[in-house]
């Protein structure tokens, strides 16, 4: 049955779906046994739903609300994702930066997809952060990239795989986004089946 994949996403989830139709057809060997998000009405856990998979609902403020800490989350998720026992976790779209607590559950076997190229614009607006860059006649082009998550770096780590993204003068944060989702979705896989084959 392949790998074993947990995915954590928080959103629309078409990162996810990408594993899923990728899985479906073949081109990816890999099983994705469950799925974690941090929020209830992210469309991606209906995909999940609709694809047989398990999920889980893991919101932060059921913990912040009750006093406990960060780390005291990130370690509930990891014993939550351990249940599932992955070979990798992909944090596809996963808003939350994940503290050592998790982190150190899942040595090299934590992968991060950030819509940046390595090095570049890391944190929440990349995108924004891109384009302002190009307006201001810095980059001409972005880029999305996936790579493993060995520490609490945010959106650092070894790279897997990467591609640039043109940017156009007419772009709009909208636009752009747009087309480097189209980008991200055939970088995961790419990155995942090196991971899962090993290929060098
Ligand atoms: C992706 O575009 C990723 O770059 C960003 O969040 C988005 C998640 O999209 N961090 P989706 O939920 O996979 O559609």
């Amino acid at each position: 049955m392949g790998a074993r994949l947990v995915v954590l996403i928080s959103g629309n989830g078409s990162n996810l779906q990408a594993l899923i139709d990728a899985i479906r057809y073949k081109a990816l060997d890999a099983e994705i046994v469950g799925v974690v998000s941090n929020r209830k009405d992210a469309f991606g856990l209906e995909r999940a739903q609709k694809a047989g998979i398990p999920t889980r609902y893991h919101p932060l403020k059921s913990f912040t609300e009750s006093g406990r800490s960060r780390s005291d989350y990130d370690a509930a998720l990891a014993e939550l994702v351990r249940a599932w026992q992955p070979d990798f976790v992909v944090l596809a779209g996963w808003m939350h930066i994940l503290s050592a607590a998790f982190i150190d559950e899942f040595p090299y076997r934590i992968v991060n997809l950030h819509p940046a190229l390595p090095g570049q614009f890391p944190g929440a607006h990349a995108v924004d952060d891109a384009l302002a860059a190009y307006k201001e006649g810095r980059i001409r082009t972005t880029g999305v990239m996936v790579h493993l998550v060995p520490d609490e770096e945010v959106d650092a780590g070894p790279v897997l795989e990467s591609e640039e993204v043109v940017i156009y003068a007419t772009d709009t944060a909208d636009s752009l986004r747009k087309r480097m989702q189209q980008v991200e979705h055939g970088v995961l896989v790419r990155a995942l089946r090196r991971l899962i084959e090993g290929d060098e």
